[in-house]
């Protein structure tokens, strides 16, 4: 048995968790191996949307567990919170919800750490959603971290205290002003820490290996997407953690021989939140209506979402760098009612065209050259199968495919689960 990787090929927000949702039915295991709670994944179905920043996406299907992995980061005030807001669901929390022992712990001072690097970066900062991602995972690498299993340990208290110390100086360091009440800060994570202890704890790679022995199914679920990648996103405008299919291996204890298939969900445009170069970015009516029609708002802070048109040199670079053997296109029906739509199929740089991602994609370097497609009017939002998708939409993914040298298998053509086209 192997283990499937659904990675997003773009700066993020490409529809993942309504794939995996879909996908769930077909998958013993969803896990996620990277990211924490920076990450907001939609799910829409019967009238209801719900956004999970932590928690894998096939928590709502009754038959599949769902594990967090060592390479995730966890917030427990976030975390209660997304337990909380699915009481409702009356789903059995303690076998249908695993936690890697291994995962790294968000502490309240480290989305201070977040806040005073940021403010002190002024105009050169990331963008970062401010959840203490990159503080986390810096803890992690210069083996400082708290991790899950810490909480089992005689030790905690005593572990988390030095780290907190040690934080506060670091803030101190910054001389930036930030206002908090860290016994407030510190309640509040006690209370999520009591939460996330009522789970069930794992050796998830064990877990994990041994579910694939005994033919069980995995889907690995990323999360941000493979522009933010700490390694070959748009650095340093990028987020902490390999988003790529690489990330699955260390974030999961799988081996690379273990990988299956690699689906890549991409939008049928571009958008990008936070700061950070992004080529094809459109500042005029055409990337107004991308953001109007398709909601373009981050799901996790709520911040406008840049667009612009789809990248074919970046997808390609995407493609390559995870191995993708399918491709799935998203939010099509955005595109409807534009006469004529664009793709970026190379770039100028520095008087030479390429095709490749060079080192450098700031503006500076880097213009666009465009191929012209003809649009369509049809809605495309009540659409269930493949032959009643528009002609020219048709040519659009047609195109795409050839360029990729990847098959598009679904085509989405709307945030509900059953807006869904396989081809
Ligand atoms: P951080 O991961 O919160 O530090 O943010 C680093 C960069 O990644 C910022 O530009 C964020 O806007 C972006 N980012 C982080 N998570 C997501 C996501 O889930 N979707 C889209 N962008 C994200």
């Amino acid at each position: 048995m192997a283990i499937n990787l659904l990675l997003g090929l773009q700066w993020g927000d490409e529809g993942k968790g309504k794939i995996v949702d879909v996908l769930t039915g077909d998958y013993d295991i969803i896990a996620r191996f990277q990211g924490g709670p920076n990450a907001g994944h939609t799910l829409i179905f019967d009238g209801y949307k719900h956004v999970l920043h932590t928690i894998p996406s096939g928590i709502f299907h009754k038959t599949a567990v769902n594990v967090v992995g060592n390479g995730v980061v966890i917030d427990p005030v976030i975390f209660k919170r997304e337990l909380d807001n699915l009481d409702k669901f009356d789903i059995d929390f303690t076998t249908k919800l695993l936690i890697s022992r291994k995962a790294h712990l968000i502490l309240p001072t480290h989305r201070l750490l977040d806040a005073a690097s940021e403010t002190s970066k002024g105009k050169a900062k990331i963008g970062s959603t401010l959840k203490g991602i990159g503080p986390t995972y810096m803890d992690k690498t210069g083996r400082n971290g708290l991790r899950v299993g810490d909480l089992e340990m005689e030790n905690w208290e005593e572990k988390y205290k030095a780290l907190t110390k040690k934080h506060i100086r670091m803030i101190d360091y910054y001389g930036v002003k930030l206002e908090y009440d860290i016994a407030e800060l510190e309640e509040e994570f006690n209370e999520g820490v009591k939460r996330l202890k009522e789970l069930t704890f794992i050796d998830s790679e064990e877990y994990l290996n041994n579910a694939l022995k005994n033919g069980k199914s995995i889907l690995a679920e990323g999360a941000q997407g493979s522009l933010l990648d700490v390694d070959f996103g748009t650095y340093p405008f990028v987020t902490s953690s390999n988003t790529t299919a690489a990330g699955a291996c260390t974030g999961l204890g799988i081996a690379p021989n273990k990988i299956g298939d690699v689906f890549g969900i991409f939008k049928a445009y571009t958008t990008r939140v936070g700061s950070g170069p992004f080529p094809t970015e459109l500042f005029d009516e055409d990337g107004a209506t991308m953001a109007k029609v398709g909601h373009e708002f981050g799901a996790t802070t709520g911040r406008p979402r840049r667009c612009g048109w789809l990248d074919l040199v970046a997808l390609k670079y995407a493609a390559q760098v995870n191995g993708v053997t399918q491709l799935m296109m998203m939010k099509g029906d955005v595109l409807s009612g534009f006469d004529t739509l664009k793709v970026c199929t190379s770039y100028k740089y520095k008087g030479e065209e390429i095709s490749h991602l060079p080192y450098n994609i700031e503006p500076e370097n880097v213009t666009p050259i465009y191929s012209e497609f003809k649009g369509w009017q049809a809605d495309l939002t009540q659409m269930t199968t493949k032959e009643e998708l528009p002609q020219n939409l048709m040519e659009y993914i047609s195109f795409i495919e050839k360029e990729v040298e990847v098959p598009i298998k679904i085509v989405s053509v709307g945030p509900d689960r059953k807006q869904t086209i396989l081809r």
